[in-house]
This record gives structure tokens, sequence and C-alpha cells, in this order.
């Protein structure tokens, strides 16, 4: 996510932490800053925008310290500007600090220092961090103490680094799910969010496990667990390229995404679940939800496909009419919109040229709009009435992946939303709020089937034309798996529900062409099973993606992968595309086929 680098030894900090975050340039952010010690007091640095604004402010002071950290910011909460840039500072001032990640009871932390007289500049989670642990700072314990108590109280997912006025040769740093790296070198040592902030300057580094608390000095670098126990780090040599450290080792960006999705959902989640209910902060009021009677979701490409899964999922769980439109359609078939109905904008980049037309379009009509977007402070997240954020984290690949899972998370928080809301009779909420808590490590289980699927893909990369299929929500995860192929490995592909086969794409079926068939709907799966014997009566081999409880599906077909069963039909259908992914990575990477940068495509669509 955002980038994080520290320094502390005998040589200009300040340049050394500055070249560290353009280093991390390459993973997108939208602000910048630094803090230093200067003279007697810690300065901060910040600007919105390119690093060059606030290299520009910087040179124009030509300070010098030999301590430093500076942070590259990509928003999660709050708009991208100078205040909610990094670093901040706790209540005193003698206190600066970064954070990476989301504190998820800060509102309630919050109000406590709130009532107690704090102030606070920026809209952030993070600047409450600083003021708490500024508090325990207060109290007279060393600067790694103080960060120790402190990270007791926060729930949620950082990367913290710390400095102080009154202990100028140290930083401190913490970390619970945002990745921290530090560097061992002589006389002089580091600190980074990511691997390749370092390299420049030492090849050893030691990554931080969950729940440390360390301390960088020039004489070295300790850490402790959260009960103050010494623990012992363990440093490697890394023999990485810069080109592959910024890709964490991953061969292409495509891949590390894949790999990230376990993450992404722990993020997407962050300071949104509760133990029985939801809370999707700047929503509609509940009046609004009871008055709207139609939704209509308006997206491209990947996008379009998570709206097929909120479509699926409003009308069989909300009964809630549901409509999915092609943003660069939209506009042109001048579209019928009750005027209690609800636009949703889904869109990774936030800038998508279609999809934004389309906005305006709703907003003439004046339909009310809501934008389910990953970029902060991007045009559709500023125009639309009302955004939830995927919270997934810079994509940098051309073929979406993570921004997809995470699209799909927030269409089921929302339906969830709504039920608890319209208090739905059949909804079992608390049910669903269980079965997302659970499902990070149900994604991560199905990252293990990369080798198997690998398997698949060395024996059909071949191949001159794949099916997808599936029942059911399997149906639109199939869609997004055949784009995933095209896009990438560009192999043509053909994808419908199963049981539309018959009546005509099955001409196409020849001896050995591949068919992926998803099969995680147990309500149609015997549906499924004779489309499948249908398949491999014309000579197709079948590869089926299901669930570990089927106990029919992988006796029929020729390969299968298994996935967990989450007891969520919905989250069954999106957990299938992990698999999927993979298989379309190891497709393309087979053919030799640029997988970062297909040929044609761009990341973001910014022209109509
Ligand atoms: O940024 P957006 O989500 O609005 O982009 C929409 C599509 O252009 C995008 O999903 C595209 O289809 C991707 N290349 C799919 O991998």
């Amino acid at each position: 996510m955002c980038g994080i680098a520290g320094y502390v030894g005998q040589r200009n900090a300040i340049e050394i932490v500055l070249d560290q975050i353009e280093r991390l340039e390459y993973r997108g952010y939208d602000s910048t800053g630094v803090a230093f010690k200067s003279g007697d007091s810690l300065q901060i640095m910040k600007r919105a925008g390119k690093l060059a604004h606030l290299r520009a402010a910087v040179e124009e002071e030509n300070p010098f310290s030999e301590v430093a950290i500076a942070h590259s910011r990509w928003a999660t909460h709050g708009a991208p500007n100078d205040l909610n840039a990094h670093p901040h500072y706790d209540a005193t001032g003698e206190v600066a600090l970064i954070h990476n990640g989301i504190i998820e009871n800060y509102l309630e932390l919050k109000e406590e220092l709130t009532r107690a007289g704090h102030v606070f500049q920026s809209e952030t989670d993070s600047e409450v961090a600083a003021h708490i642990i500024g508090l325990e700072y207060a109290e007279g314990v060393p600067l790694e103490e103080a960060v120790r108590r402190a990270v007791g109280k926060f729930t949620g997912a950082y990367g913290f680094v710390v400095i102080s006025m009154r202990e100028p040769g140290k930083i401190v740093c913490a970390r619970n799910a945002s990745p921290l790296v530090v560097g061992f070198g002589k006389g002089e040592n580091f600190i980074a969010s990511d691997i390749p902030a370092l390299l420049p300057y030492t090849r050893t580094v030691a990554v931080l496990d969950n729940e440390m608390v360390a301390l960088v000095t020039t004489e070295g670098i300790t850490a402790v667990s959260p009960d103050g126990r010494t623990v012992k780090l363990s440093p490697f040599d890394v023999d990485w390229d810069i080109e592959s450290a910024e890709k964490g080792g991953y061969e292409h960006f495509m891949l590390k995404e894949i790999h990230e999705q376990d993450d992404v959902v722990r993020q997407c989640l962050a300071g949104r679940l509760g133990q029985e209910n939801l809370t999707l902060d700047g929503l509609f009021g509940e009046h609004v939800w009871q008055d709207i009677d139609r939704v209509n979701i308006i997206a491209c490409g990947t996008a379009y496909h998570a709206g097929l899964m909120g479509k699926t999922l409003f009308e069989k769980m909300l009964r809630l009419p549901t409509d999915v439109y092609f943003s660069s359609e939209f506009r042109y078939n001048d579209p019928l919109l009750s005027p209690k109905s609800l636009a949703v904008f889904v869109s990774q980049s936030g800038e998508t040229a279609d999809s934004l037309a389309a906005l305006r379009l709703c907003k003439e009509r004046r339909i009310r709009t809501l934008g389910i977007v990953n970029v902060v402070g991007s045009s559709i997240a500023r125009e639309v009435d009302r955004v939830l954020y995927t919270q997934a984290g810079p994509e940098i690949s051309v073929a979406s992946t993570k921004a997809y899972l995470a699209q799909c998370l927030v269409l089921y928080l929302l339906g969830l939303h709504i039920a608890e809301i319209k208090e739905m009779p059949g909804v079992n909420v608390k049910a669903g709020l269980k079965a997302v808590r659970e499902f990070p490590e149900y994604v991560k289980e199905a990252l293990d089937l990369e080798s198997s699927i690998q398997d698949v893909a060395k024996q059909f990369a071949n191949s001159k034309l794949a099916f997808f299929l599936g029942r059911g929500a399997d149906a639109n995860v199939a869609l997004e798996a055949a784009l995933k192929l095209k896009e990438i490995a560009y192999i043509p592909t053909q994808e419908c529900p199963a049981g539309e086969m018959k009546h005509g794409p099955l001409a196409l079926i020849e001896q050995g062409t591949l068919s992926v068939v998803g099969a995680t709907q147990e309500d149609v799966r015997d549906k499924l099973v004779s489309n499948i014997r249908e398949l491999q009566a014309r000579g197709s081999h079948v590869l089926a993606i299901t669930t570990k409880d089927d106990e029919l599906t992988p006796t029929v077909v020729d390969s299968c992968a298994m996935i967990a069963q989450t007891n969520d039909w919905y989250l069954n259908a999106l957990l299938s595309i992990v698999p999927l992914q993979l298989f379309s990575y190891y497709m393309a990477l087979e053919r030799g086929c640029e997988i970062d940068q297909p040929r044609n495509l761009a990341k973001s669509v910014t022209v109509e």
C-alpha cells in the first residue's frame, strides 16, 4: 500500500528517505511527507501530489538531519490533501508518526481524546494513533516502551514508524498486518515498508513479524514482542534485482496481486465488521434504503462482472430488482430509470470515462448515486453522492484481480447492510458476518492450489479455444475468468451459463477442447453435472472448480481444484476466482505473454 522509509546514521537522512520513497513510486501514491530533527524541534513537511512538490519545498530550506522518516500515501481514509498526508504529530509536537493500515477503533479513541481536549488537524486514524503514543510517552518511558504500550490499545492493521525530539537517535517501528522491513548498515540503519526502498543502501534485511516493536538506532536494531520480551530478528541477504524486488520477488505484479488477496480481504473488511453488525461509514440513512425500489449497477470490464455478482446477490438475498449495464452502452440506450432507484458505479480506478459519463447522466436525471471505488479522491469517488472504498491498495497489473475480489466483497457487505436495515426475515446477517470474517483464511488456502493449477495450465497452454461455464453465481465468475484468460493469454474464450451450451455454443466443442466449469453452487449441482456429461460426450476435457464437500463433481470431471466450503453460496462462488486467476496467469506464462502489460490494453481507460 503506502510507502514508508526511515534512516538513522551520519549522512543526511532527509535525502536518503526521499530517495527511498522515490523507489516506491511505481506503486502509485497521492501525497508525500517527511519528518526530521531541526534544531530543537521535529519538523514535518508534507505535500499533496507528486514527490517533486515535496522535494522542491525541502530543497528551498536545504535542511540536514541524521534521522528522518518519510511516507508516500495512497489514501484509504480521508481525502488526499496536505493535512491528511503523513507524518502526523502527537498533541505536544514531540513525537512524529507515519502509519500504514487502518486503526479500526480510532473513532472510539478519538472521541475519548476529544473529550480530554485533544484537537486534530487531519481526518485520519493515524493522527489519533500519534496522540495515543504521545500520551504514553508523556509518562516518561522510552519511546519504544511508549509505542509498545500504545499498540496494545489499537485494533486493526498497522505499520508504524515513530521518531521523537526527546530521543532523536531512535526510530521505533511496530507492525501488525502492514509490512515493515529493517535494513542493516555500518553505523547506520534503515526501515521501509518494502525491500526495493532498501536495496541501494543495504542488502541485509529482516522482515518484522506481526506484533513486533523494533528499535532502530545507529548501533543496531532490536525487537520486542507485545509483552516486552526481546525477540530475535532473522536477517537475510537479498539477491533480487530492483525490478523483482518491486514485485515482492514474484515474476509479475499480477501474481503478486493475486497472492495479496487474503490481506486485501482483511483490509477491505477493516473497520467495517463488528461482532454482531456492520459499519459502512458514510452511506445513505435508513429511510433512503427503505425508499429505494431498484438498483442499477453500471461499470466496465471486470467491474461489470463484479456488478453481475451484485445483481445475483441483491435479487436472491434481498429480492431487490437489479439491472447491470455496461457503462459504454448506458448513455446511448436511453435507460429507463426509476426515480426511486439507486445507481451504483463500480470502478477500480474511479476514472473510467464511460462510467464517469454514465454517472453524470444519472446525476442529470436526479437518481441517487453510490460509488464502489478503489482509488480515493478519483473522479467517480468525488462525483457520486456516497462512496464505499474497496480498500484493496494500488493495483498495477492491467489485468484486474484483487480489485475484483474487493468489489464483490463490498457488494456483499452492502447486501448485508441493506438486509440489516430492512430486517429481511430470511437473511441471517450474523452468519454472513461470520462467513466473511473467515474468508481471508479461505482465500489463503485457495492460493495453495497454485502448483496443481500450474500443472493443468502446462497441459492446456496451446489451446485454441477455452470454454468457461457455470450456473447461478458461478456463471458470473465464469465471465470474469474468461476475460482474464483472453486479456493476458490471448486465447479466445466462449463463456456462458452451462445450460445455454446446447442452444448453440456446444457446436464448437471438439476432441480435447478445454472447458473450465465452476461447480460451487450446491442447488444446481445435479443440473451442472448433466451439462458436464454433455461436454465430455463431445470430447471436451473438463476442469472443475468446486468446494471440498462436493462428492459428486470430482468423480465426473477430468481435473478438479477444490476450494473451501464457506457455508455461503456467494462467497463460495467468489472464492473460485482465485484458482481461476492463477490458471490464466500460468496459461499466459507458458505462452510467453507480456502478463502485466497485455497488448492493446491500458490500466485506466480515460477515453470513451
Ligand atoms: O478502473 P475500472 O474498474 O473502472 O476499469 C474497468 C475496466 O476497464 C477494467 O476492469 C478492465 O476490464 C481490466 N483490464 C480487467 O482486467
